[in-house]
């Protein structure tokens, strides 16, 4: 049955397109955390939304599972196939080409081989903004940021991925092209089939192309990094700064002390960049700085605004904000970046707290939202659990605060490796959290249910965490989602094993 689907396969889009070899596949056979490993049948390649229909047609033809693949950044397993040997990887990186460009009506429609990087690119060629920003988007793919309902820092003003598409050509599970390229902003005719596409995490259909919405460049974008006391001021932070800013804010990204404390210790140079422009920071105008209240290692806030006008009114806003939260006494200590270069030195840091993350070792990653006003109380309450449960582990959290979106990941305690090799460091951690994954997302998850949060704010389910999902969902949601995936995909070809 394989044998012939993928002598056909070959057939139809030629040799070139599937790849079987172990060493050819292995990048594709392992998740990005390196925490799930499958055993592809092979990867597939196609070329064109036909040769892709083509694929799913032989698929339900010969009863082969699909996996979806873009660039491979996702961090639930959604794209990694199951150990069986039996199922494809469906790669969409051949599917770069750049079908329209539309300036005046602000979108782009681009296949979904394209990569984030080169989106952001062309938006900035002519003139405009596509505001999805994330730490792998030099890797990762329009395809994946829509299957996965992607977010990142720039939800806060633009939404995530749904928020910024239009519309979208997907090839259904059972070979059909739907070409739902709409690039419009209103379209109220029946059931929203682009909405219902767009995080299915490659369970309902193949992503194949998308219309973009691009906005225009602010002219000036202004970057403070901003130490404080806790979690508290962090929300009282906020809240200044949304009076004041209202959508100008356009990135507000909390850092926990522990969670930097990574990229110190495993990416000393960004750490060092970063800490160049933090170790200028003191300022004369700081009660806190006078008083001495600043530390080297300090929960700290990533905000940043954006103006229509210019960078002066940017830098205006920014130092309003500043001004009246030091005068609150809810920072401790700011600065606003001068130059480009400390711009990126400090985004830099932020978005290497995964790398530092990864080359720490294993952790227990969340990813939880919770309405803003229920953040602070629910970091108090966690950390104090967290810590009588698990002693010693590190609250490694961070993430998009100003979305109520906690990375609120946990790491293993330090000690358990001390004076150990990297390579020992490593498997210590794992193991340790091996053992005790499940108690402590549990615990993480029994509390941001209660508090009326959600267990997955932007990474999705995967196959990381459709077992807690099922959990949570009430009988009535988890058996909507089975009846709409029953209808599509009657075969169970697409993705199976992912999300439900
Ligand atoms: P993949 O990993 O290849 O696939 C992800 C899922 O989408 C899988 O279920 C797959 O089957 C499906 N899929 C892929 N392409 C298609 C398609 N064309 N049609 C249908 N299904 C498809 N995510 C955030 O939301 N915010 C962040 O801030 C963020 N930061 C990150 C930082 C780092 C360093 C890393 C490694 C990851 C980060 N991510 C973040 C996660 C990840 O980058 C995103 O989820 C991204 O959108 C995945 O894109 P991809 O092309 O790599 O998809
Ligand atoms: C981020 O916000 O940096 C990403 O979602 C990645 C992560 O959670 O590590
Ligand atoms: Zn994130």
């Amino acid at each position: 049955m394989t044998a012939q689907f993928l002598s056909e396969v070959q057939a139809a889009l030629g040799s070139a397109a599937i790849k079987t070899a172990p060493a050819d596949i292995e990048h594709h056979a392992i998740d990005w955390r390196k925490r799930f490993f499958g055993k592809p049948l092979a990867v597939i390649f196609p070329a064109n939304t036909e040769q892709v229909a083509q694929v799913v047609r032989l698929a339900n033809q010969h009863k082969v599972a699909l996996v979806p693949q873009g660039g491979n950044t996702g961090l639930s397993g959604g794209a990694t196939p199951d150990a069986s040997g039996t199922q494809a990887i469906l790669s969409l990186t051949r599917l770069t080409r750049v079908r329209h460009q539309d300036a005046a009506n602000k979108t782009i429609t681009v296949e979904a081989g394209v990569s984030l990087q080169r989106v952001q690119e062309l938006a900035e060629e002519m003139g405009l903004l596509f505001p999805l920003s994330l730490g792998a988007e030099g890797s990762a793919t329009i395809g994946g940021n829509l299957a996965t309902n992607a977010g990142g820092t720039g939800v806060l003003r633009y939404g995530n991925a749904r928020d910024l598409c239009l519309g979208v050509e997907v090839v259904t599970p059972s070979g059909e092209i739907w070409n739902g390229l709409r690039a419009l902003r209103k379209d109220n005719t029946g059931y929203d089939l682009r909405d219902l596409f767009i995080g299915s995490e490659g369970t309902l259909g193949l992503i194949t192309a998308a219309v973009l919405k691009l906005y225009p460049r602010p002219k000036g974008v202004m970057t403070a990094l901003v130490k404080i006391a806790g979690p508290e001021d962090a929300f009282r932070l906020l809240q200044i700064a949304q009076s004041r800013c209202d959508a100008a804010l356009t990135a507000f990204e909390y850092m926990s002390a522990e969670s930097t404390q990574v990229v110190i210790d495993h990416f000393p140079e960004v750490a060092r960049h970063g800490a160049q422009i933090i170790g200028g920071m003191t300022t004369d105008a700081s009660p806190a700085a006078a008083s001495g209240k600043t530390s080297a290692r300090s929960d700290c806030v990533l905000m940043e605004i954006s103006h229509a006008e210019s960078e002066r009114a940017a830098t205006a806003l920014l130092e309003s904000v500043i001004g009246s939260a030091l005068e609150e006494g809810v920072v401790l200590d700011a600065i606003v970046a001068q130059t480009l270069a400390q711009t990126k030195a400090l985004w830099h840091l932020r978005e290497t707290i995964t790398l530092g993350a990864a080359e720490d070792g294993a952790q227990v990653k969340l990813d939880i939202a919770l309405p803003i006003s229920a953040l602070v109380d629910f970091i108090d309450q966690m950390n104090t659990e967290m810590l009588s449960a698990f002693p010693g582990v590190r609250l490694h959290n961070f993430g998009h605060f100003g979305d109520g979106n906690l990375h609120y990941n946990i790491g293993a305690p330090r000690y358990l490796a001390a004076g150990k090799s990297p390579e020992e460091r490593r498997k210590i951690y794992l193991g340790y959290v091996e053992e005790n994954e499940q108690a402590i997302r549990r615990l993480v998850h029994d509390r941001v249910v209660a508090m009326n949060g959600s267990i997955s704010a932007e990474h999705g389910l995967g196959q990381l965490r459709k077992n807690e999902a099922r959990r949570y969902k009430t009988a009535i949601e988890f058996e909507l989602m089975s009846k709409i995936k029953l209808a599509l995909d009657p075969n169970g070809i697409l993705n199976p094993g992912k999300v439900l």
